[in-house]
């Protein structure tokens, strides 16, 4: 994971914004070019840089320079299921106590939304496990996690949850996955005693 900085170093997650606020996610590169429809920015200009700066494309086009926040990381996501909105992750890492250290379980995996924001919280001893029944979501996840150099904290499970989690003292546990009524055995299965267990519904016809 991205260690805080004042400046821009090789290595690092960039968000540039240009004129009209449209955001490129980039990883800055020695030598590495951005190319936009504002002209081509070099890396290079931003190495180094302070997080904040104007950098300029080879048109003399401003962009801003920013490191991106956890949300903006989780919202620019690659996406091909409904991902979980910032504002309920925020209350999910809180009811349920994720914190640095602690092991985490969750069902499915999805695009990995949840996913990075777990990983980022249990940082840097922590571990979340992530079900996943189909494999092109679970490969789609993975890049993702990838991208942010958060996938090592991770340890991905193929699995249909009916089948129950390996796991037997986890510290929490999260569903996001149609009917979570049918698998609340296998999650006390999985949990630690006294551990937190939460589900998400995100709407009322499902409810
Ligand atoms: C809404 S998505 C999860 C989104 C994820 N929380 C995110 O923020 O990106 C639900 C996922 O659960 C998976 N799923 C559904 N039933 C499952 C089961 N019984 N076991 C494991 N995964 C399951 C689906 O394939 C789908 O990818």
């Amino acid at each position: 994971m991205q260690e805080p900085s004042k400046a821009a170093k090789p290595g690092d997650l960039a968000l540039l914004l240009d004129a009209r606020g449209k955001p490129f996610l980039v990883r800055l590169e020695p030598g590495g070019r951005l190319h936009t429809h504002r002209g081509v920015v070099a890396h290079e200009d931003c190495i180094g840089r302070p997080w904040g700066s104007v950098v300029r494309s080879h048109r003399g086009e401003p962009f801003y320079l920013l490191e991106p926040s956890t949300e903006e990381l989780i919202r620019y996501l690659p996406r091909q299921t409904q991902i979980l909105y910032p504002k309920d992750i925020g209350y999910i890492l809180l009811k349920l106590a994720v914190r640095p250290g602690r092991l985490v379980l969750e069902a499915g995996t999805g695009s990995g939304g949840l996913t990075l924001a777990l990983a980022q919280a249990v940082w840097p001893l922590g571990r979340v496990v992530t079900y996943e029944v189909r494999p092109e979501m679970q490969a789609l996840a993975r890049r993702n996690l990838e991208r942010v150099g958060l996938a090592e904290m991770v340890t991905w499970r193929l699995r249909d949850i009916a089948e129950g989690f390996e796991e037997t003292e986890a510290d929490a546990l999260f569903l996001d996955l149609p009917e979570p009524w049918a698998y609340l055995p296998q999650a006390a299965a999985a949990l630690r005693s006294g551990g937190f267990f939460g589900a998400i519904l995100p709407t009322a016809n499902q409810v």
